[in-house]
């Protein structure tokens, strides 16, 4: 694992992450002991909007029920157990850091979707799986950890069957400075790549993909798609400093520091 790649899963590590989660569960007065795919979404889609912008994204990418799925770093395994139990697909999930990996299989064997969903540790940048096997590949959030887009790109290409759908959320620079730091993926720039939308979009293009569009406007003006009042968020899983970062992000994409994307595309017939 390089530098960079370990920084990243020092990032996330958290250690007890099942004592915080059922913690949080007993909290909001929920049963740690039958969690449900419901009441863990209050908690494990690890994006801004969470479980909200996950039905989003999954409505406006067109995701076939039933399909075959790449979560590509999946997290916890929020938005794997949506797609799995509410949209009958079949999920395969890859992640970098190795305690969300355990965490997202207790979960999914907790919640009866240990046979639908099959998890991996490893990199988007090198995924272990045989080209054209998915029909779509879903990521949310990831882009920003990988100085390498080019590599994951193509790299989401090559697994994808002709005619696939690929589709990611990212947060791009903005025309108007660095974004506030710490944010929810880095404490610091080191492990923040970030590059702007047209920069993103023209990658994408050069990995081979085509009907790209970026529908981060269509999916904010979506009833439910922005941060769930009430719920308990990501901080279990991502830090008790969660509300900052968050916050630091908002006030970075109001500013024009960051800019919101949710993109779409097709690798070609
Ligand atoms: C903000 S979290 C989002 C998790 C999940 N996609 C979700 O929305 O719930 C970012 C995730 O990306 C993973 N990640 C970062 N770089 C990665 C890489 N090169 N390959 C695989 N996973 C990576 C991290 O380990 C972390 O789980």
């Amino acid at each position: 694992m390089g530098r960079e790649t370990a920084s990243v899963v020092d990032h996330y590590t958290r250690n007890n992450l099942m004592d915080r989660i059922r913690s949080a569960l007993s909290a909001a007065g929920h049963d740690p002991d039958k969690p449900t795919i419901e009441t863990l979404s209050e908690l494990d889609h690890l994006h801004g909007g969470g479980f909200a912008t996950t039905e989003v994204q999954v409505e406006l990418a067109e995701i076939p029920r039933g399909s075959h799925v790449l979560d590509a770093g999946c997290g916890i395994g929020g938005p794997s157990r949506y797609l799995a139990g509410a949209h009958g697909c079949q999920v395969e999930g890859i992640d970098l850091t190795p305690e969300y990996v355990d965490i997202a299989g207790q979960l999914n064997d907790k919640v009866g979707l240990g046979e639908s969903i099959s998890l991996t540790v490893g990199s988007v940048t090198e995924l272990p799986y045989e080209d054209e096997r998915f029909d779509v590949v879903l990521c949310q959030n990831v882009t920003m950890n990988v100085e390498d887009k080019k590599t994951m790109f193509r790299e989401a290409l090559r697994v994808l069957k002709p005619g696939g759908a690929y589709t990611f959320s990212h947060l791009a620079e903005g025309p108007n400075g660095s974004p506030i730091y710490p944010l929810p993926w880095a404490r610091t720039p080191e492990t923040s790549f970030l590059e702007t939308p047209e920069t993103i979009l023209q990658t994408l293009a050069a990995a081979g993909f085509t009907g790209i569009e970026d529908r981060a406007s269509q999916a904010r003006s979506k009833p439910g798609g922005g941060p769930q009042p009430g719920t308990i968020g990501a901080a279990p899983a991502m830090g008790d400093d969660m509300p900052m970062r968050t916050g630091n992000s908002a006030k970075s994409i109001q500013e024009g520091r960051l800019v919101s994307m949710m993109v779409v595309a097709t690798r070609p017939m």
